[in-house]
């Protein structure tokens, strides 16, 4: 992590009220796009999204969820996120305080989904966050980021390596495996943007031991 949470959520926090007018990039919309259409949850799927930000995802899924509780760690974004859902007359969706590594949830879950926010995190942050995503047991983590797919062009870089710390798909796809998941889709937006489909299929789909 190039930045602490404390600086990234101040940082959000700030820039909150114009976030949603600034995310018009084509890349950008197609990531998110992605993850709404592979997160796809019927009515009684609850869904986690992590990095929720202003709520771009978990609004975009509530009408077909049973339940979204949206986590971040920018009590701004969560507050334009909480005025969406009140203006659209959405009541399916909490937001509030959570991080990857603390989500600040312990109930049922089972899709997650986060877009453009794990980059935020050092690759083994990553590997952290992605354990704990493990441990909520959910069928399937749907992850949209800023991710290289090959060696990213140092002259044109999709994101700010001030703030941000991407890793390689080859990274996350690893900690995803580790982690027990398997790799359903893989959509390549740009050659640093993507979409990783992770999915869990019951008993055969978790580790077991070869002894069993
Ligand atoms: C670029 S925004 C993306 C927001 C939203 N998911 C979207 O698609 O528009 C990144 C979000 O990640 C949040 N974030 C950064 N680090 C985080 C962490 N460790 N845990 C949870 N959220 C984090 C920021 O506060 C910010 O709201």
């Amino acid at each position: 992590m190039k930045k602490t949470i404390e600086e990234h959520a101040e940082r959000f926090s700030a820039a909150a009220a114009e976030y949603d007018d600034e995310q018009d990039s084509d890349e950008y919309l197609a990531c998110a796009n992605l993850v709404v259409e592979h997160a796809d949850p019927t009515d009684e799927d609850v869904v986690l999204d992590l990095g929720t930000g202003t709520g771009a995802i978990a609004l975009a899924l509530a009408p077909d969820a049973k339940r979204v509780v949206g986590r971040d760690i920018s009590e701004g974004m969560l507050e334009q996120a909480r005025e969406k859902a009140q203006d659209a007359g959405i009541d399916n969706v909490e937001f509030g305080e959570g991080r990857f590594r603390d989500p600040n949830y312990e109930d049922e879950v089972d899709i997650v989904t986060s877009n453009f926010a794990m980059h935020h995190l050092s690759d083994e942050e990553k590997r952290e966050a992605i354990a704990v995503i493990a441990d909520l047991n959910p069928d399937k983590f749907v992850l949209g980021d800023v991710m290289f797919f090959g060696t990213p062009d140092p002259e044109k870089p999709f994101y700010s390596p001030e703030v941000d710390d991407p890793a390689t798909v080859g990274t996350l796809a690893d900690a995803l495996t580790d982690e027990g998941f398997v790799l359903t889709a893989v959509e390549r937006v740009h050659e640093q943007v993507g979409v990783l489909v992770a999915e869990r299929f019951g008993d055969a789909g978790k580790r077991v031991s070869l002894d069993e």
